[in-house]
């Protein structure tokens, strides 16, 4: 019988896993679930951990659902740890997307100013978590979905030595429903692989027949005619530029948009800042709602509402990575994982994105070769960047958080870093005991 535990289980995406445990009953020999949170989210763990033992009820299952403040008590014995917290909560999101704004740079959450911060908060709990693993829980499976998931995942398979970490993101799936619908062909016939890094990957996609589609793809999704649409709720629906998408010839990823069309991007985050609607105060506001929703003793499944929220697809993810490996189901999934090759432009022992079916060992990513000059340099500086992130997270050195915000493509300019790296220092002081 599994026991799983979820750190960070205060999270408004909680029924999303639930519903998802619940799809794959027959697949998971569940016993227990602990959902673990901190004094910080304590009511936020009794709301929604309420809602997820009446979604269990409801569903007729005897699982137990724990909840609980005490880490330790909650991994003994753990068969898989699935992470979903946040470092400071929304409040800290606020932060790394205004502070930058601030001065007219992109503060996104994962990839950029943003995303180096919450790596430098999230990479030392994550390593915390780890060393109580190894006491608790030391055969159990961490499956990461804490932001910035690829360098969260890196810093626990590198830097914690934990081997069985898998780290998942929602973007892929959406990507394959996308081209599925724009084909017009089932999904399970489309062979895709992607490869990349955590919300910087390309994607590729075959037919049965053996054709490549991906060209075809490219006119249905970003030719001039098409309406542009992300498919996220947090990435504004801004238009590539057909012709460079043409000559790259893969399939960009929602996010590439920070990168390939950041003016556009940034002109819209300045225009959001200006109103006081950054992402992160959206999201503080449907996060409300939701928990309002979730305060309801009759709400025993997962509300609509929920899809306001950038994470949809997540428990696909999840919670069929834990069923693939329990069950040895191989699973074709796209993963954070260790290189090892995949990937011949990047290191073999950083962590990539990449699809391959996931076995009771874990996953086993497909070869992908090489990236075409258009995306080899790119990709690896923005590797060379994540390195030098997690160095600084770790080490808590400011000349390597400095040098990781110089190199980092979405901050201009060397003394813009350094205005930008002292203020985001001050403003997260509380949760960067390393610094
Ligand atoms: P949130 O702000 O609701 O935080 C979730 C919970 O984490 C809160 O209840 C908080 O109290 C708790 N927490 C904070 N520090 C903790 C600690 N040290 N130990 C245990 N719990 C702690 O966050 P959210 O908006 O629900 O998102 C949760 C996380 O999942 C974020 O890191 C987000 O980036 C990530 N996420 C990732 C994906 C993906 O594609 N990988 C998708 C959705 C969300
Ligand atoms: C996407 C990304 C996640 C990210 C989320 C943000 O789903 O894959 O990594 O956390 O969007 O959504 P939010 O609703 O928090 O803005
Ligand atoms: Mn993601």
């Amino acid at each position: 019988a599994l026991k799983i535990v979820t750190i960070g289980g205060g999270s408004s995406y909680t029924p999303e896993l639930i519903e998802g445990y619940i799809k794959r009953q027959d697949q998971l020999p569940i016993k227990e679930i602990w959902l673990v949170d901190i004094e910080a989210g304590k009511e936020k763990l009794e709301i929604v951990g309420a809602m997820a033992k009446r979604m269990v009820a409801a569903a007729g299952l005897d699982w137990e659902v724990h909840l609980t403040l005490d880490r330790r008590e909650a991994l003994k014995d753990a068969d898989y740890v699935s992470t979903q917290f946040r470092v400071g909560l929304l409040d800290a999101r606020i932060k790394d997307e205004r502070v930058p704004l601030s001065h007219g740079v992109l503060g996104q959450e994962t990839n950029g100013a943003g995303g180096m911060f919450k790596a430098f908060r999230t990479i030392p709990v994550i390593l915390g978590i780890i060393k109580d693993m190894e006491e608790m829980c030391p055969n159990a499976w961490l499956v990461n979905f804490t932001n910035p998931a690829g360098m969260v995942t890196e810093a626990a398979i590198k830097h914690g030595g934990w081997k069985k970490t898998a780290g998942l993101c929602n973007v892929p799936i959406g990507h394959s429903k996308q081209a599925a619908e724009k084909l017009g062909v089932p999904e399970e016939e489309l062979f895709i692989k992607y490869a990349g890094i955590n919300h910087f990957h390309w994607h590729r996609v075959w037919d049965k027949e053996g054709n490549e589609r991906t060209d075809e793809l490219i006119d249905l999704i970003y030719g001039p005619q098409e309406e542009a649409d992300s498919h996220l709720k947090n990435i504004h629906s801004a238009p590539f530029h057909y012709e460079q998408i043409k000559d790259l010839g893969m399939l960009p990823c929602g996010y590439h948009r920070y990168y390939y069309i950041e003016d556009e991007m940034l002109a819209h985050s300045v225009e959001e800042f200006e109103k006081g609607e950054t992402r992160a105060q959206v999201v503080k506001a449907t996060e409300a709602r939701l928990f309002e929703l979730y305060k309801d003793p009759k709400l025993d499944y997962k509300p609509k509402e929920l899809e306001q929220r950038g994470g949809t697809h997540y428990s696909d993810a999840a919670c069929e990575l834990i069923a693939s490996i329990q069950n040895d189901k191989r699973t074709d999934m796209v993963v954070s994982t260790e290189n090892n090759g995949t990937i011949v432009d990047l290191p073999y022992d950083c962590v990539v994105e990449v699809s391959g079916p996931v076995t009771s060992h874990g996953p086993e990513p497909y070869n992908w070769g090489s990236f075409p000059p258009a995306a080899r340099g790119l990709i690896q500086g923005m590797k060379g960047m994540e390195e030098t992130t997690i160095r600084a997270a770790i080490t808590g050195d400011y000349g390597a958080a400095l040098q990781a915000f110089t190199i980092n493509p979405l901050v201009p300019g060397g003394t813009m870093a350094k205005t930008l790296l002292d203020e985001l220092l001050l403003a997260h002081e509380a949760h960067l005991p390393q610094f």
